[in-house]
């Protein structure tokens, strides 16, 4: 597939408030969560490998770590790999996690861009992307995350009848993922009924970005896709 999706530009926010000396003592501290990024290709090759007989759950832009920490709280047998560029969630989540224990998370400090197309085919049991940023205007829509090229790589590194989740509460990203995905023949989307959209699946937890929209009277969908076939 067309490896450029590792050099495609990332448009988020990196870092913000300068992080005070108890958030830089956790960053220090929590060198143990992170995919170290030299040597990439041959790092990931190594935890794949190490971990093939687990579930592998990916979170990509997990933010604070609302719903990665719960998940791996919840679900200590699975290994969680988070994706999450911006520096000071990032800190947020690894003191959540340092906090109860957990050690079945990997944290990538960067965009997953870079290392999707290293993650091995057929390794990921489930995907989340909890409130991607909508980028709504139609002039920044290459900025969105889901495009159908990263469909594709997403598609490729699922197991069979694994699944990708998406959360979102912009109107006009929820029309976006429904026809991105639509044409990705080798995805099918699980909704019987309008309850299946509406209601958060149980195995994921509130965010903030969840609450802040329900706080705003926009009301959250929640798509979920099977990889049905390679
Ligand atoms: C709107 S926030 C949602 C955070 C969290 N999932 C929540 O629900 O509270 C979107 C997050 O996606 C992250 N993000 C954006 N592009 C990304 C990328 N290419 N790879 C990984 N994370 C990304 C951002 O840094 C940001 O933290």
């Amino acid at each position: 597939m067309d490896s450029t999706i590792n050099s495609s530009k990332f448009y988020g926010r990196r870092k913000g408030r300068k992080l005070t000396p108890t958030a830089n003592l956790a960053l220090k501290e929590g060198g143990k969560y992170f995919i170290k990024q030299s040597n990439l290709e041959q790092n990931l090759l190594e935890l794949f490998s190490f971990y093939k007989k687990k579930t592998i759950i990916l979170e990509i832009g997990f933010g604070n770590g609302d719903n990665l920490v719960q998940s791996a709280r919840n679900y200590p047998k699975s290994l969680y790999i988070g994706a999450e560029p911006f520096l000071n969630s990032t800190v947020q989540c690894i003191q959540k996690l340092k906090k109860n224990n957990i050690t079945n998370v990997k944290i990538w400090h960067d965009d997953i861009k870079k290392i999707i197309n290293f993650i091995p085919p057929n390794s990921i049991s489930e995907i989340k992307i909890l409130f991607p940023d909508p980028w709504p205007k139609t002039k920044h829509r290459s900025r969105r995350l889901i495009q159908p090229i990263f469909i594709e790589y997403l598609s490729l590194i699922l197991t069979q009848n694994g699944t990708i989740t998406v959360g979102t509460d912009h109107p006009v990203l929820k029309s976006w993922v429904l026809e991105q995905f639509q044409s990705n023949q080798g995805l099918e989307w699980l909704a019987n009924d309008a309850n299946d959209w509406r209601t958060r699946p149980s195995d994921c937890f509130s965010t903030k970005y969840e609450k802040k929209a329900y706080k705003e009277n926009r009301v959250p969908s929640w798509f979920i896709y099977k990889k049905i076939k390679n």
